[in-house]
């Protein structure tokens, strides 16, 4: 999605805008552009495509001198992607330049009204209007104008603005999407993530909806929505900008994969602790025999990988908690007039803490008297700050449009939380509570050890790129393991995927099974063996090629499968963590293999901030 970085200090503006742009290209964009204050005007260069596209443009006599500016990434919901389009968009005295994040709703009603008194707008984009509202309500006074202009637009934005009445500040102001104000040493930063602003600072402050913030180099002023001067402290961001770079791997999707031994540390060893390792402490999350007891049912909601976390949490806690769960997607939950009220536990998964649809659900959960619990990796991010309790994944960043790490670590807090609730309602024996917990401790080792050879999955890789479709299928805990499997294939090879629950393919799937179809069969599952046998079996007889994943334990189904890769052996209710490992790396070698853009897929954004 759209990103925004903003800059004042005492450097040139414009290469600190442009590096900030590259931080941010991780988000997905098709276009990008700055607008930089000299004191006298603004000006604005804008390009299609790549940042190298716009670095190209200000590099040089071309580039700006001011000290001044915002910058943007577009990703295009109103008017197609063109220089045009692209923002900062200025008013059309000059006077104004903005960045806008988030999608203005009732645009064609005011951008009419604005086109009816005379005003002319130069794009086909619903952002423009509040350039030329800006300047077409300007009173003197610019927190005045920012408010009177807020209060006309309908939607959702995070907005930066340069003005040249005000030629030693640049502006803020959000409604529903993100936005950060980094505080710097005589130097300050609006940025949409502070992946952006990174390099430059560790202190961050949110501005909240409705409010306003007025940068200058050496002080950062905030509004409430009422133009009251407001008082808001910096947190501190322990992420290091190394933690955003590649170092040294061709891809931040591939370095992101390594990181999941290190990640998943830090998610679950805090949270084990007493003489023996064998409580769980979950933060500052209050789990008391009572509030146990009551939860009747457990919601959990995401998007995209969130949600199929959710669906492996789903066959855990259910085995373990012996309590009804229900994984939905964010964006039908909001609108299936959801059955929920305080005795539903409702947990919220999200990687960035900020996706509107999921941020959505978990308002309308709370609206409707449900305890919310957040399962997310960004501090302080709007899921974050508005569930009532918090468990942070500890992944750091994930700057790999598709997501590893965040995945697997959402996968591991939600183990935690049902072993947790499984053992205050002693639904779990003692003995296998240590030994799932012994098991979750260990996944890192087991990641550590599938990371150390990868050779056959590239070579299987290799073989099986130039294919059209490819199928996965598990069954129990593998097919929840599956749909994050084949996820990440289409996100960034582009080749068909689906996953199905192995029975399920005979009635209905099979008939697209011919020959050298290419099938993914997980098989860790050692209740489930005979039945796998048969599904693949049923595969091949229509011509198709199985590759089998098996856990060690399930290793012979290999004679039985045209190829096979062996995981580490593990428990099987924690298998999903390792073999997602192997999918993972599968389709990056896949993806590789077919020369995509591995951390950029088309079409993809990493943060979706509208619904
Ligand atoms: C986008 C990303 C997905 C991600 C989903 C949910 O669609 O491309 O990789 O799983 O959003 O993101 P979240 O930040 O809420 O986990």
């Amino acid at each position: 999605m759209c990103g925004i970085i903003g800059y004042v200090g005492s450097k040139k503006a414009a290469p600190v805008l442009l590096k900030g742009l590259e931080r941010l290209e991780y988000r997905g964009y098709d276009s990008s552009g700055i607008a930089v204050a000299d004191g006298e005007k603004i000006e604005v260069i804008k390009s299609i495509g790549k940042i190298n596209e716009l670095v190209k443009k200000a590099s040089g006599s071309n580039m700006p001198c001011g000290q001044i500016g915002i910058g943007h990434t577009r990703w295009a919901t109103h008017g197609v992607p063109s220089d045009i389009n692209s923002h900062p968009h200025l008013s059309e005295d000059g006077a104004f330049a903005i960045v806008h994040n988030g999608i203005i709703e009732n645009y064609a009603e005011l951008k009419a009204e604005l086109i009816s008194r005379g005003v002319h707008f130069a794009s086909d984009t619903d952002s423009e209007v509040i350039a030329q509202l800006l300047q077409d309500n300007y009173d003197g006074d610019i927190i005045s104008t920012l408010r009177a202009v807020a209060k006309r637009l309908v939607g959702s934005y995070a907005v930066g603005i340069v003005t040249v009445y005000d030629p030693d500040a640049l502006y803020a102001i959000r409604k529903d999407n993100p936005l950060v104000v980094g505080v710097g040493k005589n130097e300050n930063f609006i940025a949409s993530d502070f992946a952006a602003a990174l390099e430059h600072t560790h202190n961050f402050v949110q501005l909240e909806n409705g409010e306003t913030a007025r940068l200058s180099s050496h002080s950062v002023t905030f509004y409430d929505s009422d133009g009251n001067n407001i008082q808001k402290t910096p947190y501190r961001v322990d992420w290091d900008i190394e933690s955003a770079e590649k170092s040294g791997y061709p891809h931040f999707m591939l370095k992101e994969i390594y990181e999941q031994p290190r990640a998943i540390t830090d998610t679950v060893r805090p949270r084990i602790k007493g003489e023996n390792g064998d409580k769980i402490v979950l933060d500052k999350i209050e789990f008391t025999d009572v509030n146990v007891n009551r939860i009747e049912r457990i919601d959990i909601v995401g998007c995209g990988s969130a949600y199929h976390a959710g669906i492996v949490g789903k066959s855990f806690i259910e085995k373990y908690c012996r309590i009804r769960v229900n994984c939905e997607l964010a964006s039908e939950y909001v609108y299936s007039d959801p059955i929920t009220d305080n005795r539903t536990l409702t947990i919220i998964i999200s990687q960035s803490g900020e996706t509107a649809d999921t941020l959505a659900a978990l308002r309308l959960a709370k609206k409707l008297g449900s305890h919310t619990i957040a399962v997310v990796n960004v501090v302080e991010s709007a899921i974050a700050r508005e569930a009532d309790d918090v468990l942070y994944t500890h992944a750091g960043p994930e700057i790999a449009v598709a997501t590893t790490k965040g995945y697997t670590t959402q996968v591991a807090a939600l183990y935690l939380i049902g072993l947790k609730i499984a053992k205050i309602k002693h639904t779990i024996s003692d003995a296998r509570y240590l030994e799932v917990l012994k098991e979750i401790a260990a996944l890192p080792k087991k990641i550590e050890a599938v990371l150390k050879n990868t050779d056959a999955i590239e070579s299987y890789a290799k073989q099986y790129a130039k294919h059209k479709c490819v199928f996965f299928i598990g069954r129990g805990t593998d097919y929840a393991a599956s749909l994050e499997g084949a996820l990440k294939l289409k996100e960034i090879s582009y080749i068909h995927a689906e996953a199905y629950a192995a029975g399920e393919l005979k009635h209905g799937t099979i008939s697209l099974i011919e020959d050298g179809t290419i099938t993914l069969a997980l098989v860790t599952q050692s209740a489930l063996y005979l039945k796998m046998l048969s599904n693949i079996k049923a595969v091949q007889s229509r011509g198709g090629t199985v590759l089998a994943i098996a856990s060690k334990l399930n290793e012979k189904i290999g004679e039985a499968s045209d190829g096979l890769l062996v995981i580490p052996d593990c428990d099987d209710d924690v298998s999903p963590v390792i073999t997602a490992v192997v999918l993972q790396l599968f389709a990056y070698y896949v993806a590789k293999e077919r020369g995509c853009d591995i951390d950029k897929p088309r079409n993809l954004a990493k943060s979706v901030t509208v619904e």
